[in-house]
């Protein structure tokens, strides 16, 4: 029995923050950003709308194009760094409430931009394991709520929005997950950092005076760590499983910046029209960047079944992965 991820879905929230817009916001230009990350804009939730409606919301178009019963699903598990809640209740269990979904195990992983990797990772040991048969996975952020729309260095990146799988079984090969890789390297944790808040440095008015709370990044340093380790990560999946650039029908990176995009893709020789590429238009949706990705070229009509699609992504700790999959959905 192998794990198949037999649907895709995505939400992204209706408001768009422009560059132009940013340009009234902070000490920049369209033309710096578009030149230095590929980022024309990106989504904001609106205020009543929290984590778990985007990660809700692309949950249910999943579903549907699963053609499940909702009671057919064993677990919701959600990858998030902007949680609905600092410590709990846990962002899956609030979108399993939304669903209508009861009594079914509902937890949230913490791997920041690379968590749905890390939840592919998961869901397979769990289906093939036989323990569930079927399993949602949701990226689902509202970053703009851990930015700092003072800060030009972050708050150009970052964008909301959800993205959702339903992870099943299957006897057929050619629509199996093939093989995840996950790692990861805590000793560049300080790179990519939400430093108050936690256990380390609790809440208190002094850190909400020092901006704490929000998201801080020495960007140049992660860019180039991410470059190495993202291309290093590819090269490793393919060699593991005994294939080539050339037979990856689709290359869907995390979309955190063009460059970092394609300087991977020249390095590895992957044509351009494979490459799945939506930070132009959502910027960095962290955890749900790699499923709105795929629901794009899902939806332009790109991933048939049984194309060979392979992830890779890189975010904060520092954590990493890829994955091989053949679609299982129709
Ligand atoms: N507008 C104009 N100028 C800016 C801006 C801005 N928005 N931001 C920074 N600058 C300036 C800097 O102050 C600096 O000026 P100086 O030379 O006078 O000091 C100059 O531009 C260059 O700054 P760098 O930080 O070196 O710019 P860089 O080319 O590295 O681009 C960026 C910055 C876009 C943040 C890039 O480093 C990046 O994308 N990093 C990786 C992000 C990433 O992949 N994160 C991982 C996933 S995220 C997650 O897990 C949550």
């Amino acid at each position: 029995m192998y794990a198949t991820l037999k649907s895709i879905g995505a939400y992204a929230p209706q408001t768009i923050l422009t560059n132009h817009d940013l340009e009234k916001m902070v000490d920049t230009t369209d033309e710096w950003i578009t030149k230095r990350t590929g980022i024309k804009e990106r989504r904001i939730a609106a205020p009543d709308e929290v984590t778990s409606d985007l990660g809700a919301a692309a949950a249910k178009i999943a579903i549907a194009r699963a053609g499940i019963d909702p009671k057919e699903i064993d677990g919701v598990i959600c990858a998030t760094l902007s949680p609905d809640y600092l410590t709990m209740p846990s962002t899956a269990c609030m979108i399993a409430h939304k669903l209508g979904l009861s009594h079914v195990m509902a937890f949230d992983i913490s791997a920041a931009c690379s968590g749905f990797v890390y939840l592919l990772n998961l869901a397979k040991a769990f289906v093939e394991s036989g323990a569930y048969k079927n399993l949602l996975i949701v990226g689902a952020e509202k970053i703009s709520s851990y930015v700092d729309y003072t800060d030009r260095g972050t708050c150009i990146l970052f964008g909301d929005g959800g993205g959702a799988a339903i992870i099943g079984q299957t006897e057929n090969k050619n629509e199996a997950i093939l093989d995840v890789h996950v790692a990861s390297d805590g000793e560049y944790g300080h790179l990519l950092i939400t430093p108050g808040g936690g256990s380390k440095e609790p809440c208190c008015l002094s850190l909400l005076e020092n901006k704490r709370q929000f998201i801080q990044m020495a960007g140049n340093e992660v860019f180039k760590i991410a470059v190495k380790t993202l291309t290093n990560d590819v090269i490793d999946i393919l060699a593991k499983n005994n294939l080539c650039a050339e037979q990856i029908d689709h290359f869907i990176p995390h979309q955190a910046n063009f460059r970092i995009i394609e300087a991977v893709r020249q390095k590895l020789e992957f044509p351009e029209e494979k490459t799945v590429l939506t930070v132009h238009k959502y910027g960095n949706t962290s955890a749900a960047s790699i499923p709105m990705a795929m629901n794009d070229a899902y939806e332009e009509g790109r991933i048939k079944r049984g194309d060979l699609i392979l992830l890779d992504t890189f975010g904060g700790g520092f954590t990493w992965g890829s994955a091989l999959l053949r679609f299982g959905g129709e």
